[in-house]
C-alpha cells in the first residue's frame, strides 16, 4: 500500500502532522510514522511565542530549530504556527501593561524576527490565530483590545515583508461549517482583499467529535477559494467518548475521509495536517474529560481505521 505522502505527492498536496519536540527528540517509532507518511509538519507548542521568547528579548530557538531541520533532512515542509494569539503569550507580555504603540512594536519585533528566522524553510505561515468569537465578533484579546482589528492586516503586512514566499494564514476552529463565525471570517477575508493586505490562504482547525463533521464544510470552505484564497485543514483531529467502540472508530474513519476530501475536494487546497500521529500523544484527553482516541494511530502505533480513512480521502483514485 501507497502512504499518505505517497498519495499527497502524486497529487501535489500536504499531508501533515502536529509535532511534539519530546517524542521528535526521543521516540524513534514516532519518527519513523511521521517520515514515512507525512510531507508536512508543524509545530504542536514550539513555535509559539510563550516557547519562542520566554522572558523579554531572551530567544529559545532550540525546539523550533529541530523541527525545521528535521523536516528539511525528511524532504517536508513546515507550516508555521503562530505568530498572533490570544494564549500562550509570555507573562513579560501577558502582564506587561504596554501601551498600543508599545504593542505595536512589540508585535512588530516578534514577527520580523521570527519570519525572518525561518525565511525560505516555512511555506506558509498561521499569521493570526483564533481571533473570532462563535458569534463572528472579533475576540478579546491583547491585540485586539488595545490595537483593534487593524492589528491583522498589520500582522499580514510585517510576515510578508519578512517572507515574500510564505503563504500567509488566519486559522480558526468551528468556521468549518457554514455559520455565524465563518461568516464573520469571511467579510473579514473580503475586506483585507480588497485593501490589498497580504492573505493568501484560510486554516480550518477541524477538531471534531465523531460524528460531527458538518454537512456544510465542502461548501463553506468552496466560498473562501472562491475568494481567490487557499483553504487548508490546519489540526484535524476526531474525539471519540472513551473507551471508543469499534461503531465509533468505524465512523471516526469515514469521517477522516469526508473532512479530507471535503478540503481536497475544493479547488485551491492545499493540503490537510492532522493534530498529532498518536494517541498516545495528543492535546484531546487533558481538555475534554472523558474524550481521547483522536488520531489515526493507535498508542502502540498501529495504524486505526482512521488512518484507512484519512488514505482514502486522501487517495483520488
Ligand atoms: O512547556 C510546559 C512545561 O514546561 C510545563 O512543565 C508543563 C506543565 O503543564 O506545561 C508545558 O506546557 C504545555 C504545552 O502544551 C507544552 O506541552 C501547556 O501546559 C499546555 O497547555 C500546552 O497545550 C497545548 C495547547 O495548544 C495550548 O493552548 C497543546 O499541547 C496543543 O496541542 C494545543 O494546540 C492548539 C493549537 O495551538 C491551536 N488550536 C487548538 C489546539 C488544541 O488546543
Amino acid at each position: 500500500a501507497t502512504t499518505l505522502r505517497g498519495y499527497a505527492d502524486a497529487r501535489g498536496v500536504r499531508i501533515g502532522a502536529a509535532v511534539a519536540d519530546g517524542p521528535l527528540r526521543t521516540e524513534s517509532a514516532y519518527t519513523t510514522v511521521l517520515d514515512r507518511e507525512f510531507n508536512s509538519v508543524t509545530a504542536e507548542n514550539a513555535m509559539k511565542w510563550d516557547a519562542l521568547e520566554p522572558s523579554r528579548n531572551s530567544y529559545n530557538w532550540a525546539a523550533a530549530d529541530r523541527l525545521v531541520s528535521h523536516a528539511a533532512s525528511h524532504n517536508q515542509g513546515v507550516r508555521g504556527h503562530t505568530l498572533v494569539w490570544y494564549a500562550q503569550l509570555p507573562s513579560w507580555l501577558k502582564n506587561g501593561n504596554f501601551s498600543a504603540s508599545e504593542l505595536n512594536t512589540i508585535l512588530k519585533k516578534h514577527i520580523d524576527t521570527t519570519v525572518g528566522r525561518y525565511k525560505g524553510r516555512i511555506y506558509a505561515w498561521d499569521v493570526v490565530n483564533e481571533a473570532f468569537n462563535e458569534d463572528g465578533s472579533m475576540r478579546s484579546s491583547l491585540w485586539q483590545d488595545k490595537l483593534g482589528t487593524g492589528h491583522i492586516a498589520n500582522a499580514l503586512r510585517w510576515a510578508h515583508a519578512a517572507d515574500p514566499s510564505a503563504k500567509l494564514y488566519i486559522n480558526d476552529y468551528n468556521i468549518e461549517a457554514d455559520n455565524a463565525k465563518s461568516d464573520g471570517l469571511y467579510n473579514l477575508a473580503r475586506q483585507l482583499l480588497a485593501q490589498g493586505v497580504p492573505l493568501h490562504g484560510i486554516g480550518f482547525q477541524s477538531h471534531f467529535m465523531v460524528g460531527g463533521v458538518p454537512s456544510s464544510m465542502k461548501a463553506n470552505l468552496k466560498r473562501f477559494s472562491d475568494l481567490g484564497l487557499e483553504v487548508s485543514v490546519t489540526e484535524l483531529d476526531v474525539r471519540i467518548p472513551l473507551p471508543a467502540s469499534s461503531a465509533e472508530l468505524a465512523q471516526q474513519s469515514t469521517d477522516y475521509k469526508t473532512a479530507s476530501e471535503n478540503c481536497l475536494g475544493v479547488p485551491r487546497c492545499a493540503g490537510v495536517t492532522v493534530w498529532g500521529l498518536t494517541d498516545k500523544y495528543s492535546w484531546v484527553p487533558g481538555t475534554f474529560n472523558g474524550y481521547g482516541a483522536a488520531l489515526p494511530y493507535n498508542e502502540s502505533y498501529g495504524a486505526k481505521p482512521a488512518y484507512t480513512g484519512l488514505s482514502n480521502g486522501v487517495n483520488p483514485n
